[in-house]
């Protein structure tokens, strides 16, 4: 039977330092853990600017070894489960056509089409289907999925994210206690930074996950399109990010890409993200971040969601929000790093 887990890879190569790219940004940087850090002077903030702040570094999290179940960590997204590989068809992008997949618990199979194994709750259901909030729905438009790397998710920019590439060495700094281990690519898209994540080198594997069938097919199609991509160590799972599809306790690093404010329920996803990650396990997110009326006033927050619902029901955040949102879900170690309406997010599985 073949494996997707291809060896536990660790790379010679450690980047610790962040390039000059990083630090071309004016980001405020504070860890967040302490009272006297949120006393802290809005002048001594600028200061401080280009000042990365880390969280306390973990033992390397080794990669899993063994291809449990046949599946590599995948579970039942009804039971949790692990699911078994009924069909000797390998799970890595490419070659998930004909993949079968079962869960022993539930009597349910799952299956793989050419782009993708389906890995969502109703998979395979014949009546119903799922109508999910109106910034879910969005992206799995065909249309919308193939402007998303044409020109839509560079717009960005004029929100404060850095850029894919920027974006992708400042995670990797935060990704260090974890690297040579396994990471999720959440609400992956079209698989900007999955294709970042697998060409590096420094995962022994990605899984890239995403709700939208029309984005998985658009990352098929840029891996496809790349040569001397490392498929072997690359699934695409559709999968929602309330109900990951993953064992607990199985995941090294969880990167969510501006996807945060597109979730329908941050707490159900965090919480979610939180289970599957191991112990020392890190969870890096970019999202846009606002600091308005929700968070003074927390009577309004009730009605946000049917507010934003107006605005395309994204829901934005304030940083004690974000902050308040991790630690709920028993991730510790917050930080945080803006720039306009940009924040990237880190927080990491308390360690045993
Ligand atoms: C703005 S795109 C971000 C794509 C990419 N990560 C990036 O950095 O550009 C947001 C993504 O979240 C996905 N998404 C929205 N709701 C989701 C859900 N419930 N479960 C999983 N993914 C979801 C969308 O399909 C979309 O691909």
């Amino acid at each position: 039977m073949n494996s997707v887990i291809t060896g536990n890879f660790r790379p010679a190569f450690f980047p610790g330092q962040l390039n000059e790219n990083s630090a071309q940004f004016l980001f405020r940087v504070r860890p967040f853990t302490t009272a006297a850090s949120r006393r802290i002077s809005p002048a001594k903030i600028r200061a401080f600017s280009t000042i990365f702040i880390e969280t306390k570094p973990t033992a390397p999290v080794a990669a899993e070894k063994e291809d449990s179940g046949g599946a590599s960590g995948l579970a039942c997204p009804i039971c949790y489960d692990p699911l078994t590989r009924i069909s000797d068809s390998p799970l890595y992008v490419g070659e998930t056509i004909g993949s079968n997949l079962q869960c022993n618990t539930c009597k349910k199979s799952y299956f793989g089409n050419q782009t993708h194994l389906d890995l969502v709750a109703s998979s395979g259901s014949k009546q119903y289907d799922e109508s999910m909030p109106l910034a879910t729905e969005l992206f799995r438009t065909p249309v919308v999925s193939f402007l998303y790397e044409r020109g839509w998710r560079q717009n960005f920019i004029f929100g404060g994210f850095p850029g894919p590439e920027k974006e992708f060495d400042m995670a990797k700094n935060y990704l260090k206690p974890v690297l040579g281990g396994n990471i999720v690519d959440a609400s992956c898209g079209s698989g900007m930074f999955t294709r970042l994540f697998a060409n590096s080198g420094l995962f022994s594997q990605v899984t890239a996950l995403d709700y939208s069938e029309n984005m998985l097919r658009q990352c098929y199609e840029f891996i496809e399109k790349e040569e001397n991509f490392p498929k072997e160590k690359v699934a695409l799972v559709r999968a929602d990010i309330s109900r990951l599809p993953f064992k607990s306790s199985s995941v090294d690093a969880v990167h969510a890409g501006a996807a945060l404010h597109c979730w329908p329920s941050p707490s159900t996803a965090v919480a979610e993200i939180s289970r599957v990650l191991r112990p020392g396990g890190v969870f890096v997110a970019t999202t846009y971040i606002l600091d308005g009326p929700f968070a003074f006033l927390p009577f309004l927050r009730t009605f946000r969601e049917n507010i934003m619902g107006i605005a395309g029901s994204q829901i934005f955040l304030s940083e004690r929000e974000l902050e308040d949102l991790c630690r709920t879900c028993g991730l510790v170690g917050f930080t945080c790093m803006r720039n306009g309406m940009f924040v990237m997010i880190s927080a990491r599985k308390r360690s045993n």
